[in-house]
């Protein structure tokens, strides 16, 4: 696996890689069990996988937050490469920001909702590093975790909208154990609040009102930005240890139809009675 960190340098790699199928995994380092299902899902569909590793500071609306984003490039490295991807792209903020982030994608109406509602400028942020990932690498997949349901559908419209020839391929969340979706803030978790983020997709997949799910969650001491239902999925983000400085943002969701089975519209097999 090469790891390239200047862009001339991966626009040469590029140019040689005409004509094989190349899928792109952008994250932003600190890999885990959910970007290991991306990369080897990658890996089996093309010829060629690049990860990309690059803390992008537009999509983060907290000085502190950015600072306190955890970055363990050695071990992703060793991870990517085990995994079977062909490059590690960590590029350099001032190659991809040339313009100080004077343009940038804006999209006007479901990125202000959710999380977008409780970080302002944070999608903007998102979609304007994926557009510049997309055309440097220019991928024919690229990988998004369903875990940030509201990132991957923001991506496809952005796809959609600016006619970009990519195949964007959602992948299941990946849980740990207990249930907890795998996230690279998971690490910042204290042993006590590790123990009550186990409640968050348990509740959150509970049959109850998404009222109730707020009112129980606030009872065991998550600080709740939202808990919502659209686009057949049921939403939430939480923060735990909101006192402190740096408080761990959790976000999570589930399909409605495992949420309420029972309500669920039963389709009828073609040529069956329903
Ligand atoms: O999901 C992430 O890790 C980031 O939002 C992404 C897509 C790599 C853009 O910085």
């Amino acid at each position: 696996m090469l790891p390239i960190d200047r862009l001339d340098h991966w626009r040469r790699e590029r140019r040689g890689l005409a004509g094989r199928s190349l899928g792109l995994v952008p994250t932003m380092g600190t890999l885990h069990d959910g970007h290991a299902s991306l990369i080897e899902r990658s890996v089996r569909e093309n010829e060629v996988t690049v990860v990309s590793v690059f803390v992008n500071p537009t999509q983060f609306d907290q000085d502190a937050d950015l600072a306190h984003y955890p970055r363990t490039l050695d071990a992703d490295r060793r991870l990517a490469e085990k995994l079977g991807a062909d490059y590690l792209l960590c590029p350099q903020g001032r190659e991809i920001y040339p313009d100080g982030y004077a343009y940038k994608v804006s999209e006007s109406s479901f990125s202000h909702k959710l999380c977008g509602a409780h970080r302002p400028g944070h999608f903007d942020g998102v979609l304007t590093v994926v557009l510049k990932l997309l055309l440097l690498t220019r991928p024919q997949r690229a990988y998004f975790g369903e875990k940030d349901f509201q990132q991957l559908e923001l991506v496809r419209g952005m796809v959609e909208a600016f006619l970009l020839e990519v195949e964007i391929v959602a992948c299941p969340t990946v849980r740990e154990a207990d249930g907890l979706a795998a996230s690279s803030r998971n690490r910042h978790l204290t042993p006590a609040e590790r123990e009550l983020a186990r409640e968050f997709p348990r509740l959150l997949s509970s049959p109850e009102t998404p009222e109730e799910v707020v009112r129980q969650l606030e009872a065991r001491g998550f600080v709740v930005d939202y808990v919502d239902e659209l686009r057949a999925r049921r939403l939430g983000a939480v923060r735990l240890g909101a006192v402190r400085l740096g408080a761990v943002r959790l976000i999570d969701n589930v399909a409605l139809e495992s949420v309420y089975p029972e309500k669920t519209p039963i389709t009828p097999t073609p040529g069956e009675n329903p």
